[in-house]
């Protein structure tokens, strides 16, 4: 039995996807096939994909029109799951509000109401907070001396406890929905388990809905639940959105990035020793470790031209986001971290119309939280060898499952 994940996740073979060198690169398969050429059809599992490793041709696949974001409609879901599965899997209800699946202009109208409420004010606004949950964080591990699990004592708590700040949920919250959100974004959840979950996760969201309706504070989804018509189902959609899409890309950023710092002292100690260099550092780490690392995927809604290559209406496309961001024609020396590399146009928050809602705030997070750290731990490491620490291989947002580190 497929996993709810295959269904709507185009597959691919592991030896393009999985990580089998360095825990940073991306596999040995993808990058000699990057070496190839710049699109490439790939068929396997009864899956025929297009995957794009081209820089260009990936920015041409996420701006284009034709393509379609619709994952759980598009003909290659059709055709796999059965239409009374469909329905019990995917009712309208539980699409709504999941603008990330849209396609103009449905998916216009959220994120234009959603851009209204992440508002220049209210990202400055919660700066000084994100400040002090990242301090009050590494303090706590100051206190309890070495050694500590970093993901757990940091990198998931600080994204967690903004994204429930941003949002007004309540962090006594956090077991009920990082559980949640990890079971959703495992590659081997059944399908069986996935329904269970999704339903117990949006009824987890009703809740917040409904108590915004009734006494509304001053964070976003009460903005959204005064200012917008939007409907309980549709709140509830983007709720659970952001709440998943807010908190573990973040932390994930946060873990594997601090692996790949303690993993190239000389680059730790740069951005120690100027802490100027932090936005850089962030850019670059994104770019190198591209956590998005099963890429980003879409389906022709009619032919369309990419890179001299045409796609044909119905068929999938995959941007790979591990291969687009090191490739050679836009960095020289790309398979090197670099924290003082010039900034360029990585695709780690995606491209177009749905490039990544959160990422101004995730950069926030990301420069605050790894300048305190290099500050407050000068002299931090690993606790292991480095091939003893857990690779998030099962899951589809690449990372850490834990970072045992010493100081
Ligand atoms: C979309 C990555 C943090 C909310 C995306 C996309 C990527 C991405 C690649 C595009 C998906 C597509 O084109 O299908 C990341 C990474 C993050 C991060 C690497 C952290 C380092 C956040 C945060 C939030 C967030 C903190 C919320 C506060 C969203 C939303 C979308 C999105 C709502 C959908 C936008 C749309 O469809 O218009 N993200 N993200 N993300 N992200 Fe992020």
């Amino acid at each position: 039995q497929r996993s709810a994940q295959q269904l709507i996740r185009p597959q691919l073979p592991a030896e393009l996807t999985q990580r089998d060198g360095c825990p940073f690169d991306p596999s040995k398969g993808l990058t000699e096939l990057s070496g190839r050429g710049r699109i490439h059809k790939i068929e396997h599992n009864g899956d025929t994909v297009w995957l794009v490793t081209g820089h260009d041709e990936a920015r041409a696949v996420l701006a284009a029109p034709q393509m379609s974001s619709d994952r759980i409609n598009s003909p290659r879901a059709r055709a796999l799951i059965s239409p009374e599965l469909h329905a019990e899997l995917f009712p309208p209800e539980r699409q709504a509000g999941s603008f990330i699946f849209m396609d103009a202009p449905e998916h216009t109208r959220f994120r234009r109401l959603l851009t209204g409420q992440f508002t220049v004010r209210r990202m400055r606004d919660l700066t000084p907070r994100i400040h002090e949950i990242v301090t009050d964080r590494l303090d706590a591990m100051i206190e309890k001396g070495p050694p500590a699990d970093l993901v757990h004592d940091f990198a998931l708590p600080v994204p967690s406890l903004v994204i429930c700040e941003l949002l007004g949920v309540d962090y006594g919250d956090r077991d009920e929905f990082q559980r949640r959100t990890a079971k959703l974004l495992s590659l081997n959840t059944t399908i069986d388990e996935q329904i269970k979950n999704t339903v117990e996760l949006r009824r987890f969201m009703r809740g917040l809905v409904d108590a915004k309706r009734r006494s509304p504070g001053d964070d976003l989804l009460s903005g959204l639940v005064r200012d917008t018509d939007l409907t309980d189902d549709e709140l509830t959609g983007i709720a659970n959105l952001l709440l998943i899409a807010g908190h573990e890309t973040t932390a994930n950023m946060l873990a594997l990035g601090t692996f790949a710092l303690l993993e190239h002292p000389d680059q730790f100690a740069k951005l120690r020793d100027d802490p100027d260099l932090v936005e850089n550092a962030v850019e670059e780490l994104l770019r190198y470790l591209s956590i998005i690392s099963m890429g980003v995927s879409r389906h022709a809604k009619e032919d369309v031209e990419i890179g001299g290559t045409t796609i044909r209406a119905g068929e999938t496309v995959v941007v790979s986001v591990p291969a687009v961001n090191r490739d050679d024609s836009q960095y020289e020396d790309p398979h090197a971290l670099l924290v003082d590399r010039p900034r360029g146009h990585h695709v780690a928050f995606g491209h177009g119309i749905h490039q990544c809602l959160g990422q101004q705030l995730a950069r926030v997070e990301m420069a605050v939280g790894f300048t305190e750290l290099v500050k407050k731990f000068p002299a931090l490491k690993l606790a292991v060898p480095a091939g003893e620490v857990p690779l998030r291989t099962d899951m589809s947002i690449y990372g850490v499952h834990s970072l045992p580190v010493t100081w």
